[in-house]
Parts: C-alpha cells; structure tokens; sequence
C-alpha cells in the first residue's frame, strides 16, 4: 500500500510500505476512507514530538471501512464503516474504567498513553492501517453522517470540548476567550454553547480564521498581536476578565495571552501541544485564583458528539475546505500548513484519486 511517511524533521514522502496486518486477536485492519491532518502532524514535522521515529506512518484521524477483525473482536466486522479514534482504548485497564483513555495502559503501542497512532505505531495517513482494541478504538457511524463530518470527530471534536469546553468549566452566561481559531479552537467554540457560554470571543493572527469562526459560534472577535488586542478583549466582560480562556494554538505566547486575560477566580485551559516550555508565574495566579488545566484528549464524549452531529446539532461538515485525493497528500500538506493563505481549516483526503482540490 501507499502511505504518508516522516523522516525526520521537515522531511516526509507519500511511498510504498508494506500492508498491515493483524497481529492481535483485538486489532482491527481498516481500509481508510478518508483522513485528514491535524495541527499535532504539524508539530510532529517541526521536531516537537521526539517520540515519533523515522519511518513512521503519520496520522491519527480517519473514517474507514473494517476489512478484517481479529479473533476476539466482537462488536463490529468487516463491512463496517467506523470512526478511527485518535486514541486507542482497551476498555478494561484501571485508567479505561476511569474514563481516562488517554493513558490507556493496554500495551498495544505502548502501556500508558493512549494517543499511539502517528506517534508510536503506524497510523491513519495510509491506505490501509491496523487498529488496536477495536471494540472500543472505533465507532460505528450511523446512516446520514458523512465522512467528512465523521473524520471531524476522530480527533478535533472532542479535543476542543473535552480539554477546552469541559476542563475549562464553562457554565450558563460565562464569556470565553478561545486563542488560536484554528480547527481545534474552532471545535472549541462549536461545542461551548453546549454549556451556555453567552459571549464566545475568537482570538487569531489570521482575519480568515476569524470570519470562519463565526460560523461556529464565535460571537466576537479580536486579532491577536494588535496593540490593543488585551482591552478588546476585556471591554466584551464586566472588565475582570474572561471566565474562561482556551488555549488552542501551543506557543508560549498564546499561553501567556490566556493567563493575561482571565478573571480572578477563572479557568485557563490549555489544549495546545507546547514544544518548548513556557513560564509558569504561580507567584502572580495563586492570589488572583487561577485554575490551569491541560490534558490529552479522552475520546470518551466521541458517543454524545457523534450523536449531536447526526442529529445536525454541531457543524462538523463545515469545518472540510479543501479535498484532495490519496495521490495528492503532499498537496495537502503544503495547503494545511500555509492555511493563512490557502484559507484552509481542514483539508480532506479521501480515496477518491484525482479529485480537484475544492474550497
Ligand atoms: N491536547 C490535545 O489532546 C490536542 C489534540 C489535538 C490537537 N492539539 C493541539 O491543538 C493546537 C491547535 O490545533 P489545530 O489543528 O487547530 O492547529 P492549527 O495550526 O491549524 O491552528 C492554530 C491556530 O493558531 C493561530 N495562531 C498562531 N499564532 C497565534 C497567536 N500569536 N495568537 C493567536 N493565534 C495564533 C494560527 O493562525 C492558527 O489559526 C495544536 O497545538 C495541536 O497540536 C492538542
Ligand atoms: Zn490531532
Ligand atoms: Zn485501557
């Protein structure tokens, strides 16, 4: 088969690799309909993420077909069309039962974390791809749901509403500051309405990604870097502050943003994937009684979101720009990652080759 390989920082190439095949009774082989690339895959490339060796496949969104199920699989079979989690789940372990799938100790991939494909196996940037604990790694999609609705929840969905939405405590009327309007600032936003937030400020560098943001919720919103961008930002509050402030970008900066415009007694939750480590001013937060969250999305809200989607409650469709066939992943790559000018927020890939790129 054909498939998305790293080597290395800033080098990757779309090349022939072995097909995947089951090598236990849980797993699952999945012929991967459509996928997508994720900031994380950005991250990744830039050297961020030095767990990921050469020669691993990347990926970890995708919508796909089961071709075959291992042995001790038994609620789903080939023919399925599922959801790929981005975080692989046995569903027994001490940490599954928590609902913490994100430090899954299952040891497919490895004991501990749940986020292994694209990272520490092969993942969905492919054209056939192997999944651990299947039973519970996937979802089945129901009828009405598209893939590209579906790929949305592989990964983005719950990730802006788990680690921004819901570590972020957001309650009835709260104002909430989301920084960083790409895709998963904008699941962010999509999903704070959930929870009653009143006023939804969007905060990027990108004009683009502003008028975007509208159409996920976003009530307001401010250019980050203007020299004023701080008092816009409080004058949308009482003038404390926001409730709370998402982190949705991964930079130092942005997290300082965060910390700079959130009330006394507010939530800052950070969902960004840090590279380099940012300052901490617990000598300043303590008084002002901050709460910090961070996190590895769970996976676990994937049921109740793909039920929203299906019954049109979320506008995860919208959120698909650009598509591309398998034979054009480098094209897609190179559109994602020049998003400020392509006007992308997710690019598509599907199996379909030779489909013109779309905006
Ligand atoms: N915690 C998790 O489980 C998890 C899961 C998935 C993704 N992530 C992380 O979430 C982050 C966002 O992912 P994405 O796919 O939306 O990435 P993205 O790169 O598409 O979006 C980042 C956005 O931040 C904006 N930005 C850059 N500098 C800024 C600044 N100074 N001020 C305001 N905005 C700025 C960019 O213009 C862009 O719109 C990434 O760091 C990604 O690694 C975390
Ligand atoms: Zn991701
Ligand atoms: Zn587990």
């Amino acid at each position: 088969m054909k498939a998305l390989v790293y080597h290395g920082p800033g080098e990757k190439s779309w090349q022939d690799v072995p097909d995947p095949r089951i090598t236990h009774p849980t797993d699952a082989v999945v012929r991967v309909d459509t996928t997508t690339i994720c900031g994380t895959d950005l991250h990744i490339l830039k050297g961020d993420v030095p767990a990921v060796q050469p020669g691993r496949i990347l990926g970890h969104e995708g919508v796909g077909t089961i071709v075959e199920v291992g042995s001790s699989v038994e609620s789903l079979s080939a023919g399925d069309r599922v959801i790929i989690s981005c975080i692989k789940s046995c569903g027994h372990c001490a940490n599954c039962k928590l609902g913490l799938y994100s430090h899954c100790l299952g040891d497919e991939g490895a004991s501990g974390t749940g986020w292994v494909f694209g990272h520490l196996i092969d993942g969905t940037q492919a054209e056939f791809v192997r999944v651990p604990y299947a039973d519970n790694s996937l979802h089945r999609i129901p009828p009405g749901v598209s893939d590209e609705e579906a790929v949305m929840l592989s990964d983005i969905l719950p990730t802006g509403f788990e680690i921004g939405v819901v570590n972020g405590r957001v309650k009835p009327g709260d104002v909430v500051a989301v920084i960083g309007s790409g895709p998963v600032g904008l699941a962010a936003m999509a999903t704070a309405g959930l929870y009653g937030a009143g006023t939804i400020i969007a905060i990027d560098t990108d004009r683009n990604r502003l008028e975007q943001a509208t159409r996920f919720g976003a009530t307001h919103s401010v250019v980050s870097g203007s020299p004023d961008w701080r008092e816009q930002v409080l004058a949308l509050t009482d003038g404390a502050g926001v409730d709370v402030a998402i982190e949705a970008v991964g930079i130092p900066e942005t997290f300082t943003m965060a910390v700079d415009v959130v009330r006394p007694g507010g939530s800052v939750a950070n969902v960004g994937v840090h590279g380099k480590p940012v300052e901490l001013h617990l000598e300043e937060l303590w008084i002002r009684n901050i709460t910090i969250s961070t996190g590895l999305v769970n996976t676990n809200s994937t049921p109740m979101l793909l039920k929203l989607v299906a019954q049109g409650k979320i506008p995860a469709g919208a959120l698909a720009t650009h598509r591309f066939g398998f034979d054009q992943f480098l094209d897609a790559y190179d559109t994602f990652a020049r998003a400020s000018e392509t006007r992308a927020l997710k690019v598509v890939i599907s199996r379909r080759t030779g489909a013109a790129p779309q905006t």
